[in-house]
């Protein structure tokens, strides 16, 4: 464990500052005040482990100070230092939060001794916080399931990447693509793992919160704002800050978020100290970030800060051998959850499985085999047990792996118009489905066999509708 932070907070200009001295020599980071009110100040900046409070104070009387830096920070620890013999003082300073108490005038042995103690109870606070967070989140690279080459090469170079200190790593990726798993593998596999992994979903609070909660506030910071609160950015001093859905964040927090980037130091709201953190960001999306920029709702510079290593999870369709494994690896653990007794896969269970084309990716894939292995009698697998839809699709939508059509882009189904902007005079359904139509015949060749099949339709409704529509 690093030194402590400790302040003290002593008008005794001699005691303060042999103190001081004896404390720094010893190696720890001293700060000292000679009031409560500039104690109360610096403890707001600095944020010490540990604080030294006499009880005579000019102004604001010790026990005032200890309640006030109590209600800053739950988890300090306060040491109340006070004249020999007055027990009933140092009972009332216990009562309001101190955790220590020494009798003045002291020897240095005992403060040494004491902190010793502190410091030991720290550690095995922080290492119980440890892990339990282990306990909740252990994924390291070997819970990444695949077996394509693809997969493997992006292992490599995540595992590569995780072993520098800061860089800054962005993933991209459709959703269910496993972004999530490869930020927490990344930080398990980092030097950072025995710190503090914070993730927090960009898209999920609105933009003054968001904002409060990656930079923390000083107290009165605004109207709710009656703690000092730490961001998470501070939280996770020596660790990995996972900001999820990154491209949902404003302008003003992006701003902000480069600043961090840039110089390593944060600022809370409503405060003016700049903090330094020791902190590695790994951003995710599963937007088209570069086209965000283009179309200027998101920071050029600020994307380039985030790519310095960029890495792109693929949709699982593109790497179709790995949906047996997978599979497979599923059927394991839901085997074990539900004390079933599903062995494997039958061939018309992997054929479907292959041919579907997998939006949600792999949490789908996970959701799939969830619900099967709950609903299957058998040893193995059947196609019985899997979601009608996925049949039927997987039977009409050919993924890459037949090899049927040549130009790719009917497979992917984000290009088709799905998501549409309706104007505000309305759309006629018609209209957009002319327009799949169109698309889907541009992409065969104007091969109505295939695009019928590719549309679920008989080569009739297709013969009819290409002439209503005259295309
Ligand atoms: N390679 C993999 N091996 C095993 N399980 C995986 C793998 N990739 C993803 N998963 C599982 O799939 C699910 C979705 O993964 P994850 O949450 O990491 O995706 P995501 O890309 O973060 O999705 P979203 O964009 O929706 O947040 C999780 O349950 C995860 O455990
Ligand atoms: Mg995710």
């Amino acid at each position: 464990m690093k030194q402590l932070k400790i302040l003290i907070i002593e008008d005794e200009k001699l005691i303060r500052w042999s103190l001081e001295k004896h404390l720094s020599a010893k190696g720890y980071t001293v700060f000292s005040a000679e009031s409560g009110e500039e104690g109360i100040a610096l403890f707001e900046v600095h944020n010490p482990e540990v604080v030294f409070i006499d009880n005579k104070l000019p102004q604001m009387q010790g026990i005032d100070v200890i309640l006030k830096i109590k209600s800053l920070d739950e988890e300090v620890i306060l040491v109340f230092m006070t004249a020999y013999g007055s027990i009933e003082t140092a009972v009332n300073a216990m009562k309001a939060g101190a955790t220590e108490y020494i009798n003045k005038p002291f020897a240095f042995e005992e403060i040494e001794v004491m902190l010793e103690n502190i410091k030991n109870k720290l550690s095995i606070i922080k290492e119980i916080q440890l892990l339990r967070r282990q306990q909740k989140d252990v994924v390291t690279f070997d819970h990444i399931i695949g077996e394509s080459a693809l997969i493997k090469q992006i292992i490599q170079l995540s595992k590569k990447i995780a072993k520098t200190k800061s860089t800054t790593i962005l993933l991209l990726g459709e959703s269910g693509t496993g972004k999530d798993m490869f930020a927490h593998a990344i930080h398990n596999e980092s030097t950072r793992n025995e710190k503090p992994f914070v993730t927090i979903n960009c898209s999920s609070l609105p933009e003054t919160l968001l904002e409060s909660e990656l930079f923390g506030h000083e107290k009165g910071a605004f109207t709710d704002a009656r703690q000092l609160k730490k961001g998470l950015f501070e939280i996770a001093e020596g660790g990995t800050v996972f900001l999820d859905e990154i491209g949902e964040i404003n302008m003003a927090t992006q701003i902000k978020l480069l600043g961090v980037l840039e110089n390593r130091i944060v600022r809370r709201l409503g405060g003016t100290a700049n903090i330094p953190v020791d902190i590695r960001i790994v951003a995710a999306t599963n937007r088209d970030l570069k086209k965000a920029v283009d179309e200027k709702l998101f920071r050029e510079d600020l994307y380039y800060r985030l790519k310095v290593f960029q890495i792109t999870l693929p949709p699982l369709r593109e790497r179709v051998e790995d949906i047996p494994i997978l599979a497979e690896y599923f059927i394991g653990y839901y085997n074990h959850q539900f004390q079933k007794n599903v062995k494997s896969i039958n061939d018309s269970v992997r054929r479907i499985l292959v041919h579907y084309n997998w939006p949600g990716n792999i949490r789908e894939l996970r959701n799939v085999i969830e619900r099967a292995v709950i609903l299957e009698n058998m040893n193995i697998l059947q196609a019985e047990s899997l979601p009608g839809e996925i049949i039927s699709i997987s039977q009409n939508f050919p993924t890459p792996a037949d090899g049927a059509v040549k130009n790719p882009k009917v497979f992917k189904k984000s290009e088709l118009p799905f998501e549409i902007s309706i104007p505000p005079e309305g759309l006629k359904l018609y209209e957009i489905e002319k327009l799949i139509i169109k698309q889907v015949l541009e992409a065969t060749e104007n091969n109505q066999t295939r695009t019928s099949k590719l549309l679920g339709i008989t080569r009739d409704t297709l013969r009819y509708k290409v002439k209503k529509y005259r295309l």
